[in-house]
């Protein structure tokens, strides 16, 4: 088996600098997909992904490419995801590739994330393609963020393909850039089986199927496998690629990417970064690199109908297949009923989780504020994890409290800096250095506390900055702070769902702020609703929400039927949203005011 005309390459870039069009070009330019088919961003299947333009899942794709060499390549395209929460699955992409095509946006130059792709992908040892894209824009300047390329990066740019996404342009000759820049992969197809599993999903009626990189062996139907992490052997049901709808093959070999269904029904069987090998020849290692993704917030799931609880376990060990970093423990509310604590990569994982969950699985949730880790210290000398506001002792009983902290990098035109400075000092942030990275970018390290960045720190930095600063971060340790549990009563009676764990120095304002914010998202009851806020037994901050007078029938003049059934459905829809909490309905945007205030 020859590998010599396989190119397995990843593209990376920054937050929308247009890896997504980029892909869908190639698909086009290779016929893979013809145009008249072409959606636009083929590769980003789930609907949540293409209403927010934005890549959430890894996906590989099979292309033919007839290059000008009058040679026929096949080129596995795995895009990867573009947020800053999501480097764990950019990493594990990369593991299944020779190569990375490396594209920067020609109107915004280099910013944090390709910073830290380019790391990513040189740490992977990938051959790299840089491509300079939307050079359609009037605003495009190539050469300087070429040379940016070669000064930031220390990528060497002389072969830096300019491109347009949107127009095609140098789409061909960033093809044969691949062809000649990215290595053919190596491999024994005569040694025990060993590939890596990239991805995977679960399907009703085939059960997991896994997305794979073979580097040693082949696959064909009927094989029996072993997944070395998983400790657990299965039976091949069949293979295929993805072009980009799913193709049968009769094999899938060394150095290809495909797909391989399992025919199991336990979405816990298969973790993503396992080892693929043969059941009674096995590879004597697995492939390194493989590490659980650790979770950095956490939130309260619940469902509003109680009667959801077991759907929402099932629901979420499904989206667990191929989502391994979702972790979760249940959780129970006086004010919400039964739900879990889960964990997620950042706030943005969140809301997509929580999404698929009500679209995928119908479910209606509510989500509470979020918390990250805090080590709690007490009195009797234990330490215990606490990632619920509900979870906190008395404070009697705690000695101190550590709360994460992270190394952040942010990138921005001078002219931000203080702007910049300004928000992360707001935000309990200390500014570590500064360096000027060329004449328009300025790179700004900061030590902050995690529990401050997710809160509405990109949001705000983004808005001033007017979009111009990247952000990214690292873990970099654990640090006492003066923390305390913000509480809300909600006429009178403490909703514990609403609780919060914050800073004692911003405790006044925030729970000012989050009355003033309920009192407008709590709609109007037939009695009067005291909203306050309190630190233990002292009441801060409150707000009320006033009696509400009109009967909604009334303006109906009990005339048009159908007029009155609408009215009736919409208030019924409203109410699905709601969740009665002792005599009040609360809407679910309520548990994540917290997030809205300024
Ligand atoms: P994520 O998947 O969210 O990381 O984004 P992405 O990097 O895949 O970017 P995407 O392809 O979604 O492009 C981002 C935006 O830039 C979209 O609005 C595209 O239409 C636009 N865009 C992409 N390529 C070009 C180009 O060559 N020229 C112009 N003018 N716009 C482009």
């Amino acid at each position: 088996f020859d590998t010599s005309h396989i190119r397995n390459f990843s593209i990376v870039a920054h937050i929308d600098h247009g890896k997504s069009t980029i892909s869908d070009r190639i698909l086009s330019l290779t016929r893979t997909v013809e145009e008249r088919d072409m959606a636009s961003q083929l590769l980003d299947t789930m609907d949540i992904e293409r209403e927010r333009g934005i890549t959430i899942k890894s996906n590989a794709v099979r292309v033919m490419y007839d290059a000008d060499d009058g040679e026929t390549y096949q080129f596995n395209l795995i895009d990867t995801p573009g947020h800053v929460d999501f480097t764990y699955e950019v990493s594990r992409s990369l593991a299944a590739c020779e190569g990375a095509v490396l594209v920067v946006d020609a109107t915004q130059g280099v910013e944090a994330q390709t910073v830290s792709n380019a790391n990513l992908a040189m740490n992977a040892n990938l051959d790299i393609v840089p491509a300079i894209n939307k050079i359609d824009l009037p605003s495009a300047h190539p050469d300087e963020v070429r040379a940016e390329i070669e000064d930031e990066l220390a990528i060497p740019a002389d072969d830096a393909v300019c491109v347009s996404g949107k127009t095609g342009e140098g789409i061909h000759d960033l093809l044969e850039a691949i062809v000649v820049l990215v290595s053919p992969p190596t491999g024994d197809i005569n040694a025990p089986l060993k590939a890596l599993i990239l991805d995977s999903y679960f399907d009703e009626y085939r059960g997991v199927v896994a997305m794979v990189r073979i580097f040693d062996g082949s696959i064909t139907k009927g094989d029996e496998l072993h997944m070395m992490q998983a400790n657990y052997d299965f039976l091949v049901d069949g293979v295929g690629v993805k072009r980009p709808a799913e193709t049968p093959v009769d094999e899938l070999s060394v150095g290809e990417v495909g797909f391989v269904v399992t025919g199991l029904k336990d979405p816990e069987a298969v973790r993503v970064g396992d080892t693929l090998t043969g059941a009674s020849r096995r590879c004597p290692a697995p492939l390194p690199g493989y590490r659980e993704a650790k979770p950095m917030v956490y939130t309260g799931l619940f469902p509003i109908d109680n009667k959801d609880y077991e759907n929402l376990r099932d629901a979420l060990d499904k989206l667990h297949v191929n989502d391994p970093s979702l972790v979760w423990t249940p959780e129970t509310s006086a004010a919400l009923g039964f739900g879990f604590r889960v964990g997620f990569l950042g706030l943005l994982h969140m809301e997509v989780v929580k999404e698929r969950l009500e679209r995928e699985f119908d479910l209606g949730l509510i989500a509470t504020s979020p918390s990250v880790d805090y080590h709690v210290f007490k009195t009797d000398g234990d330490m215990i994890a606490v990632r619920s506001p509900q979870d906190l002792p008395e404070p009697v009983n705690i000695e101190h409290i550590e709360e994460p902290f992270l190394r952040a990098s942010i990138i921005c035109p001078p002219e931000f800096t203080g702007a910049v400075m300004q928000l992360a000092i707001e935000h309990r942030g200390i500014t570590t250095d500064m360096v000027h990275l060329t004449e328009r970018s300025v790179e700004m390290h900061f030590d902050i506390p995690l529990a401050e960045l997710i809160l509405d720190f990109f949001d705000q930095l983004k808005s001033r900055t007017k979009g111009y600063a990247s952000l990214d971060y690292e873990f970099s340790g654990y640090r006492e702070a003066d923390l305390v549990r913000l509480d809300i009563l909600l006429a009178g009676d403490e909703v514990d769902a609403l609780s919060f764990i914050v800073h004692r120095d911003k405790a006044y304002a925030l729970a000012r702020g989050l009355c003033d914010r309920l009192k407008e998202i709590i709609p109007r009851q037939l009695f009067e609703v005291p909203i306050q806020g309190a630190i233990g037994n002292k009441i801060i901050a409150r707000s009320t929400v006033k009696a509400r007078r009109k009967d909604v029938l009334a303006k109906c003049y009990g005339g048009d039927i159908s007029r009155k059934r609408k009215l009736l459905e919409k208030q019924k829809e409203g109410k699905r949203r709601m969740k009665a909490i002792g005599s009040v309905e609360v809407p679910q945007e309520a548990f994540l005011a917290i997030l809205k205030v300024d």
